[in-house]
């Protein structure tokens, strides 16, 4: 058997909105850098290489969950980096497509782990993209006493009666390694999967792990044609045709917007040679900075001259009520902080999708 090369940086799912992001960032003329991604036509509308890739990314076409895939793609090389990107995403649909989900998101991690075994291959590092998912509702902090504790997924009926917050209690921002994991859902639980399985691989094999949980990711290049893609893409939509935002629940939620460059700086930070903590090592990356649904509906609006939104009071099942992180461990341990608050982000984002679109203000 001939040598693996060694070396660069092997990007699952890396056609992808943060993995074309990424290697605008990370690619070098001094060592490979290859997204292995399906290209997944509800995200990738043509299933051609996406122009927004780095032209010097190779681009292997194939399925994670392949053994055939992984043997293709290690049979002579032994990256340095692993960046696991590839999954499933979407919230609402995993309740539907449980077996998708569970395959994509946790086989398909398990698949990888098995082939860097079955090539003897030992990356220095792994990073996986989680979620701000797999803290579900959170903590929140008694009003009364100063208790902190994790609430479970809002009932069916509770929501049905409007009662949208946690009484006599206010939310936590999110703090990796402090706030308890708390799946609400089937993505949530297949990322926590990603997180528990990478992490008792790597630690028995002395590979680093970083993982990252990401909030709400945001900004060009997420795809258009993917109906799940996030509230953003969704809220501009309507108000550039002129219709009024409909807000769910009492328009109250917060979420926290964090551009997508400054999360690709966050994986670029953490494959770089220069970050150097061992181990399994995780942050949350988001802004810190949170605002409520209706008032990014309403800064979308005012950018494209449309009506208010409305609060219609309807919700959807598995939602959580308020999501943010802090980023204070980011920024001392990392050293990355985030860049571009979202009302920015956001009037850039309009601008994007407008010249996408061929549209005008
Ligand atoms: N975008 C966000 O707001 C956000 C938030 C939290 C976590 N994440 C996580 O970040 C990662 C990347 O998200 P993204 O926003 O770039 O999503 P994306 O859908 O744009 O990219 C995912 C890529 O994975 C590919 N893919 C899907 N199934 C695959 C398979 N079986 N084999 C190979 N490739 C496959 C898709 O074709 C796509 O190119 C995901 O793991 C997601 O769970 C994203």
């Amino acid at each position: 058997m001939s040598e693996a090369t060694p070396g660069g940086v092997l990007v699952t799912g890396g056609a992808g909105f943060i993995g074309s992001a990424l290697s605008r960032l990370s690619v070098s003329p001094n060592a490979r850098w290859v997204a292995v991604d399906t290209l997944n036509p509800r995200i990738h509308e043509s299933q051609e290489r996406p122009p927004a890739l780095h032209p010097s990314a190779e681009l292997i076409t194939g399925d994670i969950v392949d053994p055939a895939t992984w043997d293709h793609v290690l049979a002579d090389w032994s990256p340095d980096v692993v960046v696991h990107l590839a999954a499933e995403t979407d919230t609402g649909l995993s309740l539907d497509h449980p077996v998708r989900f569970s395959t994509v998101n946790v086989d398909g991690t398990a698949q990888l782990m098995q082939a860097l075994r079955r090539h003897n291959v030992t990356p220095r590092r792994i990073v996986v993209a989680s979620s701000r998912a797999v803290y579900g509702e959170g903590v929140w902090r008694d009003a009364a006493t100063g208790d902190e504790r994790t609430r479970s997924q809002r009932t069916h009926s509770e929501l049905l009666a409007g009662q949208w917050d946690f009484p006599g209690a206010s939310p936590v921002a999110a703090r990796a390694g402090l706030t308890p994991t708390n799946t609400s859902n089937v993505y949530a639980t297949t990322k926590l999967a990603q997180e528990g399985l990478l992490s008792a691989w790597c630690s028995s094999h002395g590979v680093d792990l970083s993982i990252l949980r990401l909030q709400n990711v945001y900004g060009p290049g997420q795809s258009l044609i993917n109906p799940y893609t996030g509230i953003l893409a969704l809220f501009v939509r309507l108000a550039a045709e002129g219709k009024a935002i409909p807000v769910y629940e009492d328009g109250a939620m917060l979420r926290d917007f964090v551009h997508i460059d400054d999360v690709a700086r966050a994986f670029a930070t953490v494959i770089s040679e220069d970050y150097a903590e061992h181990g399994t090592t995780m942050y949350d990356i988001g802004t810190g900075a949170p605002a409520s649904v209706f008032e990014v509906a309403e800064a979308i609006a005012s950018e494209l001259g449309a009506p208010t939104p409305v609060v219609t009071g309807n919700f959807r099942e598995g939602d959580v009520r308020h999501a943010w992180c802090e980023v204070a461990d980011a920024f001392s341990r990392l050293e990355w902080s985030p860049q571009i608050d979202w009302r920015t982000g956001i009037s850039a984002y309009v601008n994007w999708y407008l010249e996408r679109n061929g549209a005008q203000r």
